[in-house]
């Protein structure tokens, strides 16, 4: 890991899940811990980055010399994430973005009293803004790399998603394996850009950061000097 690759950059990460309410006690979620997000937002720092966080709900410690924006919900992160977007440089989109909300935040409690005792409830959702793509649709957009959460056809799924939201890069996981992915300490990624497949072996999220910003600085470096 070289210490100077990111040395004067400003580097934007979303972190951790979203919470999207459905009434005053319940919510919405998913098990993202924010570990990989905070990991690179060390690295970051270590590469000597200016780093800042917009992360949703975790129980982690504010990692040293990075700016932490915290978030609940998915528009909100998408707000903090344009509030803080002028002159980035590389934004990395690491956060379990909840991909839908309730339509409607219930003002009562929902309750399962006569009048409302059916066996089935539906629950009407609509679609949240896409953070990371909002971001690499702007004009003079940083250098937008992703990451894809799949749980088959991982390079597949990775590749289209990285080519309908306009990445620079994906970074995909494999989260049908619980020894890695959400909320465990470790992980296995294949990086991905056009023309270049990485792949990274299983290792701590605090190592394998570095290693993602080792191969991250180099697509980035090529896409500046264009
Ligand atoms: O937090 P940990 O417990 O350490 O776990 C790490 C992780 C598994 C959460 C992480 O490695 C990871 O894969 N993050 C992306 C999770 C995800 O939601 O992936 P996705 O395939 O659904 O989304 C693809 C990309 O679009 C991601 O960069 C995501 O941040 C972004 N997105 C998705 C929806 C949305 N509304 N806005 C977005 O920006």
């Amino acid at each position: 890991f070289t210490h100077d690759i990111f040395t004067g950059q400003n580097v934007l990460i979303t972190a951790g899940p979203t919470r999207e309410d459905i009434d005053p006690v319940r919510y919405i979620s998913n098990h993202s811990s924010g570990k990989m997000a905070y990991a690179l937002a060390e690295a970051a720092v270590e590469a000597g980055a200016r780093v800042t966080m917009v992360s949703g709900p975790v129980t982690l410690d504010k990692p040293d010399r990075v700016k932490v924006v915290d978030v609940i919900s998915a528009r909100e992160m998408h707000d903090a994430v344009m509030d803080n977007i002028d002159d980035i440089d590389l934004f990395i989109g690491c956060a379990a973005v909840s991909d839908y909300r309730p339509v409607e935040i219930l003002k009562d409690k929902i309750k399962k009293d006569p009048g409302n005792s059916e066996e089935i409830l539906e629950l009407k959702l609509v679609r949240n803004p896409d953070i990371v793509a909002s971001v690499a649709a702007r004009e003079n957009a940083p250098f937008v790399i992703g990451f894809a959460a799949e749980t088959s056809h991982v390079i597949e799924y990775a590749t289209s998603k990285m080519q309908k939201k306009k990445l620079n890069m994906i970074v995909a996981n494999d989260v049908s394996d619980q020894s890695i992915g959400f909320s465990s300490d470790s992980n296995e990624v294949t990086m991905l850009a056009e023309g270049m497949q990485t792949a990274l072996p299983k290792a701590s999220k605090k190592v394998l950061a570095r290693k993602i910003l080792n191969v991250a600085s180099r697509g980035y470096h090529q896409w500046k000097s264009h």
